[in-house]
């Protein structure tokens, strides 16, 4: 029989990316989302691409009555993976409150959940937010955890720590906690991608909304950091070659791999990125001028991260593959499918 994986958050960026990755991998799919960052007909988009309708259950993963009643009907729940979350880092400056009931209530219940209803396993999304600005670069999981520069940063940090002591109070239960760099792209077949509710306030769809119109201009924020051009350095994932390290994590899990209850894995690329180097490489691929200035810093930055992911190579036998070049002509042609939606 398939193994149920219940994706929290499933219909949102990442979360659809992972789920398409799970049913080609022979997992069966439930996913539980209010659709407050994304939309239902990204289902549909999953079930033209793999053949296969994920269940959906949709309601608020703050509330405790609902979260229990879809566990108990679907009785055999395997793992969860928790994408569920507020994940702007600037908006989490100015609504603290909001970030820190939102992805803390929800990370509570589903812990909650795994123990009432005896559900083993549990991939959280974390984020290389937790490491702050780090000493050492490139950063490995053995960097200290640093005060977070962001109130969305902590409450990445306190959620790993809420796991660390739920997975201390029995042997039965672990976990995979996975610390992303910046996931960008969407799906090849430009049927998926990131599609949030309210404008997007990441690097990417900024650009590629600048490069098709929709706005007039790119702000680059900050050219004073100290980096080689200024400009802040990120390591971008491919989203699909993210959606991969989920299904190896829940193999990992799932197949009692490994003896740590608790292990934590960097996923980035390894190569870090200043903006005007991402602002370039979409003019060279596109043969398009995006057109920028320079602004200045957003609070909650930090200046320069990107990721040493050799133990997730290790341990997983993962590793981000796709070129930048092809990560930006998906992201381009998901821009045109948003365009070609919001006309019909
Ligand atoms: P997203 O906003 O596209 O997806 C999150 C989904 O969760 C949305 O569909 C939203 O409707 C849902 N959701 C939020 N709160 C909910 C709640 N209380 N109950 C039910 N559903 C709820 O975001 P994403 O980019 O796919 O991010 C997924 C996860 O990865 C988040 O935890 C985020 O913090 C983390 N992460 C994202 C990035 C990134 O740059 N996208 C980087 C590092 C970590
Ligand atoms: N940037 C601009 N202009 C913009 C948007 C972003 O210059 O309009 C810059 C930022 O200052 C930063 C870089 O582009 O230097 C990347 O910014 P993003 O907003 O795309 O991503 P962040 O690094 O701020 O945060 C993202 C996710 C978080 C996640 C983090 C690390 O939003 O959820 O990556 O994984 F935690």
């Amino acid at each position: 029989m398939k193994k149920l994986v219940l994706v929290t958050g499933g219909t949102g960026y990442i979360g659809s990316h992972t789920a398409v990755e799970l049913i080609k991998s022979g997992y069966q799919v439930l996913i539980a989302d209010n659709l407050m960052n994304s939309r239902i007909e990204v289902l549909e988009g999953i079930r033209e691409i793999t053949g296969t309708r994920p269940y959906f259950e949709e309601f608020d993963l703050c509330d405790m009555q609902k979260l229990n009643a879809c566990c108990r009907k679907y009785k055999n729940i395997e793992a969860i993976i928790h994408f569920a979350a507020l994940k702007a880092v600037g908006e989490s400056v100015s609504h603290p409150l909001e970030y820190y009931e939102n992805n803390l209530v929800s990370m509570i219940n589903l812990l909650k959940a795994m123990r009432d209803f005896q559900i083993p396993n549990l991939v959280f999304s974390s984020s290389c937010t937790v490491y702050g600005q780090p000493e050492v670069l490139p950063v490995t999981e053995e960097a200290p955890v640093q005060k977070a520069a962001s109130p969305y940063g902590n409450t990445k940090q306190i959620s790993e720590e809420m796991i660390a002591d739920f997975l201390a109070t029995d042997d039965g239960y672990r976990a995979i906690s996975l610390r992303y760099f910046n996931p960008v792209g969407a799906h090849q077949s430009a049927l998926i991608g990131e599609y949030p509710i309210g404008p997007p306030l990441n690097l990417i769809p900024i650009i590629t909304q600048t490069l098709i119109g929709k706005r007039s201009e790119l702000h680059v924020f900050g050219n004073d950091y100290d980096t080689p051009d200024g400009t802040g350095i990120r390591d971008y994932i491919y989203v699909v070659d993210l959606a991969r390290a989920h299904v190896a994590a829940i193999n990992r899990l799932t197949g009692q791999a490994g003896t740590e209850p608790f292990e934590v894995f960097n996923l980035g690329t390894g190569k870090g990125l200043s903006v005007l180097e991402i602002i370039r490489t979409f003019e060279k691929v596109l043969q398009r001028k995006v057109n920028y200035k320079i602004s200045p810093r957003r609070p909650g930055d930090i200046g320069c991260i990107y990721a040493d992911a050799s133990k997730a190579n290790k341990v997983l036998g993962w590793e981000a593959t796709t070129p930048l070049e092809e990560v930006v002509l998906s992201s381009w042609h998901w821009e045109q499918q948003i365009k070609r939606k919001s006309i019909l």
